[in-house]
């Protein structure tokens, strides 16, 4: 008798976890490359530049000595000391190293406090549009997604008002980065602060997103670990300010009381971040390496405010400049009410890559497009003469 084998179906949680679609326009942007089109691209989010070259070196250094071997699940003491270090010289906000734990980039970090926080059915807010993987995380432990709606005309932030009338006694946490992608805006510490007071209040935790920390322009950059909290959960990285994403590195600082349980589920789900990443990584706080992450981030900010007047100068309906991080989320209701449409034709037409909003929430998505402002300004020039005259035949058709 013939066995009919049929394909394994994955667990039903699967269903509710959805690609993360800025992928898909790369991997297409990358295909439509290797026939021989241009393509100007400004959906990837992460830094051009190469990591700089005396972090790439102390990281080879480590592997010539043969430093390859885990680490401690919650890392090395010396890079939680640098990390300390940091927070103290840059942001006056005195951390103990005991209160770091070192992960496989922001992903691990969130993962490591979603799983250690959620029971099943707890609700998490998260302002829309936001990051997008961190619906996925938090349905992955079970969690409830609550998107809350933030608009242009709060300039993407959201109101301790709205926040409130979200709250229910379900709600575990809130969830939001700062600055934040797609928007680049900044929750101001006082709006942070107040923030902290509901979540303390309700026994929930106010997870803080700084992956973009070290990209911010006009002021200098904050972190929410200057106000003293025992329900605040802060995550970092050295993927974008550190123009580390492929090392897979970050961090996250937490209650002290609370490490021994992140510790706990480290070393079950991941056992340590990648040794070499982490000792290229000491180097990174060093007063050399400082300067290059600070000249290139005057030269995201060149790239910011070049492409933030030249959008507005095409008709796209912007929000007030963006604090920081490198992207622009442009309104493009002038021109088209479906943005997966306006992205897919801006690409295969005239050899653009952008990422329609459908990737950070459901409202409004439609109407939005984000621009990554990760390539050179005269790839952006270029990117913006298509899209001028892809919008002037788009306005003929
Ligand atoms: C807001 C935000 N958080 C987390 C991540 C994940 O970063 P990592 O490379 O550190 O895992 C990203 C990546 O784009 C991001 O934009």
């Amino acid at each position: 008798m013939a066995i009919v084998k049929t394909p394994l179906s994955p667990a039903k949680r699967m269903g509710n976890i959805e690609p993360f679609h800025v992928m898909n326009i790369l991997s297409k942007a990358r295909a439509l490359e290797k026939k021989g089109r241009s393509i100007i691209h400004m959906e990837i989010g992460e830094p051009d530049f190469v990591t700089s070259q005396s972090i790439i070196d102390a990281g080879v250094q480590s592997l010539t000595e043969g430093k390859t071997h885990y680490t401690p699940a919650v890392g090395l003491l010396e890079l939680r000391e640098a990390i300390a270090n940091y927070y103290l010289t840059e942001f006056d906000a005195s951390v103990s190293p005991n209160r770091i734990v070192i992960t496989p980039g922001a992903s691990g970090a969130l993962q490591l406090i979603l799983g250690t926080l959620l029971n099943s059915g707890d609700e998490v807010l998260m302002p829309e549009p936001g990051y997008p993987c961190n619906r996925h995380m938090v349905r992955l432990f079970d969690g409830v997604v609550k998107g809350i709606e933030v608009t242009a005309e709060d300039d993407f932030l959201l109101t301790i008002d709205t926040l409130k009338q979200h709250w229910t006694d379900k709600t575990r946490a809130l969830m939001l980065a700062s600055p934040s992608n797609p928007t680049g805006r900044l929750t101001p510490l006082t709006d942070m602060q107040a923030m902290l007071n509901v979540a303390e209040n309700n026994n929930a935790a106010l997870i803080v997103d700084e992956i973009y920390q070290g990209l911010v322009y006009d002021h200098a950059s904050e972190t929410a670990l200057s106000i003293d909290s025992e329900n605040l959960f802060v995550v970092n990285s050295f993927s974008k300010y550190f123009g580390m994403t492929g090392w897979r590195l970050g961090w996250l600082v937490a209650p002290e009381s609370y490490v021994p349980v992140l510790d706990r589920l480290a070393q079950n789900i991941f056992l340590a971040a990648p040794t070499t990443a982490q000792y290229a990584a000491i180097k990174a706080f060093e007063p050399f390496s400082i300067e290059v992450l600070k000249q290139r981030r005057d030269e995201f900010k060149k790239r910011r405010d070049y492409l933030y007047q030249a959008l507005a100068d095409l008709g796209f309906i912007l929000a007030s400049k963006p604090d920081g991080a490198f992207y622009i989320y442009a309104d493009i209701s002038p021109f088209s009410n479906d943005s997966f449409e306006f992205a897919e034709k801006l690409l295969e037409e005239a050899g653009v890559a952008v990422t329609p909003g459908k990737d950070f929430g459901s409202e409004h998505a439609k109407q939005f497009v984000r621009f990554a402002y990760t390539t050179n300004i005269a790839e952006l020039k270029e990117g913006v003469g298509r899209i001028k005259a892809f919008i002037q035949g788009w306005a003929l058709s």
